[in-house]
């Protein structure tokens, strides 16, 4: 059984393929940061314009990598959302167009249990029940994890997402976008204790997340300065914010994990990539007994090998969709 992976809820356009649920046999990713660098951030309109001109090729790459014809492929599975309509609806008019011509099932997919299922894309997989962090750009979910399908939601963030607050700590410090990696790696030469930006740990019982109070805390911190910060102490101020936001995902994930007597605990999504999240989370699940298991980071940022992934799953419990699926930008219209 092969799958052909497609993704294109963001700014990245994404082909992959998937032999047995096992065999990752391409995995390609082509990046429009370079398109959407300049103004900050990702615009959707050129975003969608973009996965126009490249979807054919991404698709063509992925089965060239894999020595493959597409007369190869038995089930096609598509980001359905969440993310941005346009773009989305590139990559799922172009898996049923796909389909419906060469006569090729195809599965929609969350997107967000492609980030949870590409936690099975690595060496380590996860025992059930887990619970799983998934942070990316436009999320900060907790999840009570009891298979790969069957999952609820414990906390979210109720502002800006991690990588979100990244992004714009990045932004505001006058720095490249996407901010997450950037910052990070400013933060290597940096004391995380240097500056104390806030922690927000909201109630006592809530799995929540909220980043927009530490992004105004650097903003006022940045106003109050004499003039620019030169090199050592930029680092120090990406290492105090990074600490800030790591702290809380790390902390909150670990407590939920105590909260509901599981010991395995999962973390994907592109801010999963995160060195200091990555330590920070395996210091504490070894010190509580807990086992972790985080995908290698290429498998964290948006990719489609997760969301073959999940098809290989998705496919044998619900068979192909109908033409007329649509995408959807916040929730799964089925699930609510
Ligand atoms: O999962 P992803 O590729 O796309 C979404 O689904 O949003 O995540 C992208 C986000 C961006 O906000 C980016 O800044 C963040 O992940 N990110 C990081 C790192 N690498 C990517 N955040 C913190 N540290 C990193 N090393
Ligand atoms: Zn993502």
């Amino acid at each position: 059984m092969r799958i052909l992976g497609i993704e294109s809820s963001c700014d990245e356009t994404a082909a992959a393929i998937l032999e047995d649920g096992r065999h990752l046999l391409a995995n390609i990713v082509n990046s429009q940061i370079p398109v959407h660098r300049r103004y900050g951030g990702v615009v959707p309109e050129l975003a969608s314009r973009k996965h126009i001109e490249n979807i054919g090729a991404v698709v063509q790459q992925a089965l060239t990598a894999a020595g493959l014809q597409l007369s190869d492929i038995d089930a096609i599975a598509v980001t359905r959302g969440p993310g941005l309509v346009g773009s989305l609806l590139v990559g799922l008019s172009f898996a049923k167009a796909l389909s419906y011509a060469r006569n090729i099932p195809y599965v929609g997919i969350d997107h967000m249990a492609g980030h949870l299922c590409s936690t099975l894309l690595g060496s380590t997989t996860p025992l059930f029940p887990a619970i799983a962090l998934i942070v990316s750009g436009g999320h900060s979910n907790i999840y009570h994890m009891t298979s790969m399908t069957d999952y609820a939601l414990l906390g979210r963030s109720r502002d800006d997402a991690a990588g979100e607050a990244f992004d714009k700590a990045a932004k505001i410090l006058g720095l490249e976008y996407p901010g997450g990696p950037v910052v990070s790696r400013l933060a290597t030469s940096g004391d995380p204790k240097a500056i104390s930006f806030p922690r927000a740990w909201l109630e006592e019982d809530s799995y929540d997340f909220s980043f927009s109070g530490i992004k105004t805390a650097l903003a006022n911190y940045l106003h109050q300065l004499p003039g620019k910060p030169d090199d050592s102490h930029l680092a120090n101020i990406c290492a105090s914010f990074q600490e800030a936001i790591v702290e809380v995902l790390a902390g909150k994930t670990i407590q939920a994990a105590i909260d509901h007597g599981i010991t395995t605990i999962v973390a994907a999504g592109g801010v999963a990539a995160n060195p200091r999240l990555r330590q920070l989370l395996t210091e504490k699940a070894g010190r509580h007994g807990l086992s972790l298991c985080v995908p290698a980071t290429e498998f964290c940022t948006d990719n489609a090998a997760m969301i073959a992934m999940a098809g290989a799953i998705r496919l044998a419990e619900e068979g192909t969709l109908a033409l007329d699926t649509d995408v959807y930008s916040r929730f799964c219209p089925q699930s609510g």
